[in-house]
């Protein structure tokens, strides 16, 4: 959307993806386009003025009408439903409350859900009436020819490494492929025929858990392996235990492979020297820590950062640590 905004105003525009358009987090959501997002409003207005939560629901909802008329001209079929935020146990009732007043403060026209015949806990709901939702994969895909007809290139699988500028001031993406040889742009024609093939949004949940079985599945016929070698890693089981080992700047460390958000098996990723999640898109560093979301706590530390020297001995036995979370 940021490339094809920027290619209508005239700038020159190029999109570098890593793996597929839609890889990330955005091909694996349920395409939700609304103004009432969890507990978004209650936690903006505990740090920030009534006037900034009511920035922040106008910004939304412009950037909504923008993309409902978007989806109008470009024949995408769109939902409109009741968004709702509910409570699944009594502790969360204050927070629903407390996002019904956040949300009406800032001029949504909320109102409160006592009773919904739903087959899960609920213990009382905030809804907004008249939001929308939509197939991602499908405006990805309508988005990306739309891109493209504005002569903005697409790479995909192509990661990114940096970005530097020429003595010319040319801007320059630094990627792993380096630099395209000469008589590249002769042979430069995009396929656009590739984007029909992008899944739909349906295909890709099923994608998301057909991944996470794999990756289940993976880690239970692996035992021991080598200590990865520099900028590498891969996960193992040790025992029950899930384990990604990567050796970065010689030192190498054991975290737990197991994505606390809703336990997939992270990935290693070359380039970025971190552990990605390829259900919903968390990112870790190699130590574990937290870098994107949506997990919020950081990947529990096994082993590390020691100093394992790379052609070190052999790694002591099984441990059977398991996440709290199991
Ligand atoms: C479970 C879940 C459900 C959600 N549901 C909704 C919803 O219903 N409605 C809504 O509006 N929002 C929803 N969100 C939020 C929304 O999905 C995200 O804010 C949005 O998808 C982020 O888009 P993005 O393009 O920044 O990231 P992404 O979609 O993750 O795309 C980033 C891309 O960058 C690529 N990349 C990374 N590093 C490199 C590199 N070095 N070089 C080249 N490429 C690289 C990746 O391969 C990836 O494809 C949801 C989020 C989650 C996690
Ligand atoms: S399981 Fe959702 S991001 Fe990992």
């Amino acid at each position: 959307m940021t490339a094809l905004l920027l290619a209508e105003s005239g700038v020159e525009v190029a999109v570098v993806e890593g793996r597929r358009l839609g890889a990330g987090t955005t091909g694996a959501t349920t395409g939700k386009v609304s103004l009432l997002q969890g507990t978004r409003a209650q936690r903006i207005a505990a740090r920030h003025s009534d006037r900034t939560v009511t920035e922040y629901v106008e910004a939304n909802r412009a950037g909504q009408q923008w993309l409902l008329r978007y989806c109008e001209e470009h024949a995408l079929p769109v939902q409109r439903v009741h968004a709702l935020t509910y409570a699944q146990n009594e502790y969360e009732i204050p927070a629903v409350r407390a996002e019904l007043q956040a949300t009406r403060a800032a001029g949504l026209d909320t109102y409160p859900v006592d009773d919904l015949d739903v087959p899960f806990p609920f213990h009382g709901a905030v809804g907004l009436a008249d939001q929308a939702q939509l197939d991602p994969m499908a405006l990805l895909a309508t988005l990306a020819a739309d891109v493209e007809a504005h002569a903005a290139p697409i790479f995909e699988s192509t990661i990114a490494h940096g970005v530097h500028h020429r003595d010319n001031d040319d801007l320059v993406i630094d990627t792993e492929h380096g630099e395209p040889p000469r008589w590249s742009g002769a042979l430069a024609s995009w396929r656009p025929a590739e984007l029909k093939a992008i899944p739909s949004a349906a295909q890709t949940n099923s994608a998301v858990a057909l991944r996470l079985s794999t990756g289940w599945l993976r880690v239970a016929r692996s035992g021991y392996g080598p200590i990865p070698t520099e900028g590498c890693g891969h996960v193992e089981r040790h025992g029950l235990q899930p384990t990604a080992v990567s050796t970065v700047d010689g030192k190498t460390t054991e975290v737990s492979a197991i994505c606390p958000h809703l336990y997939g098996i992270v990935r290693w990723n070359d380039a970025e020297k971190s552990w990605d999640c390829p259900l919903h898109g968390s990112r870790f560093t190699a130590d574990g820590t937290l870098l994107d979301g949506p997990a919020t706590a950081s990947l529990p530390l096994i082993s590390g950062p020691a100093a394992v020297p790379v052609t070190g001995p052999p790694r002591g036995g099984p441990t059977t640590v398991l996440p709290e979370k199991i």
